[in-house]
């Protein structure tokens, strides 16, 4: 079951335009030219931002997000004709062979179950060509990113086109580490509707997460820092041999 935060479709609709700023692609993008891919795996892809940047730049692309609504946004976008949308997750792919597989915005953190992490990765390593990457990030535990998930550091009131004005912010509920859990409200102005999303990230140390890649057959190939996000981030580069 999607968060409504993704599955709601008036949620997923204001997805983009509450967060514009995608600087944190720019890392995922400068991978796939590195390696120069032809062929990609989005896992969690949401409303489709990096499926469609890829696509602009002529790979052939294949994204896949447990929330229908996410994917229905993306399919609707410009461009989005190019892109195979399929609604799931990577314990259940069709045969690939892709060059590239990325789980972007901290995707893997949203896959909690212990058993749905393990069959991801052996999904993205299945759906993966020899020689194949996986790049994919989660929060260092150690930064303590749910300090900042207040009301006070997040409320803001915006306005989206075709929405009006929207209140939002997110409260903590729970820390019970590695599971943190916490709350989205949106107010609709237009209409007075309040929505909540409850959601609940994994925060994985790094040698957990190594020790996961290896045990699938994956050669962890680099951790970096997410440029963006300096010392809060693991950016995992991990290769099919
Ligand atoms: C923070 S959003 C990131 C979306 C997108 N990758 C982006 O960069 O905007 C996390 C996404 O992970 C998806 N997700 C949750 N559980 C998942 C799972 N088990 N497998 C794949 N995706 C999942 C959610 O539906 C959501 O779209």
């Amino acid at each position: 079951m999607a968060d409504d935060c993704f599955g709601h479709p008036r949620l997923a609709a204001i997805y983009d335009p509450l967060d514009p700023d995608r600087s944190d692609l720019d890392a995922y993008l400068r991978m796939a030219e590195e390696f120069e891919v032809h062929q990609v795996l989005d896992i969690g892809c949401g409303t489709g931002v990096f499926a469609l940047l890829l696509a602009d730049r002529g790979a052939d692309v294949v994204g896949i997000d447990p929330a229908q609504a996410s994917i229905d946004v993306a399919r609707a976008k410009p461009g989005g004709e190019r892109v195979r949308w399929m609604c799931g997750d990577a314990t259940a792919l069709p045969p690939l062979q892709v060059d590239l597989v990325t789980m972007t915005a901290n995707v893997a953190q949203a896959i909690v179950d212990p058993d749905t992490w393990q069959k991801t990765l052996r999904g993205a390593y299945e759906a993966l060509r020899p020689g194949g990457h996986l790049f994919f990030e989660t929060r260092d535990p150690a930064g303590r990113a749910w300090e900042e998930w207040t009301r006070g550091k997040s409320h803001r009131v915006a306005e989206f086109p075709g929405f009006g004005s929207v209140e939002s912010w997110v409260q903590l509920i729970d820390v019970s580490r590695p599971l943190v859990t916490f709350r989205w409200t949106y107010v609709f102005a237009m209409d007075g509707q309040v929505l909540t999303s409850d959601s609940t990230l994994r925060f994985r140390e790094r040698e957990e997460v190594e020790t996961d890649l290896i045990a699938h057959g994956y050669m962890v190939q680099d951790v970096r820092d997410a440029p963006d996000r300096p010392g809060r981030e693991f950016v995992f580069l991990a290769g099919r041999p």
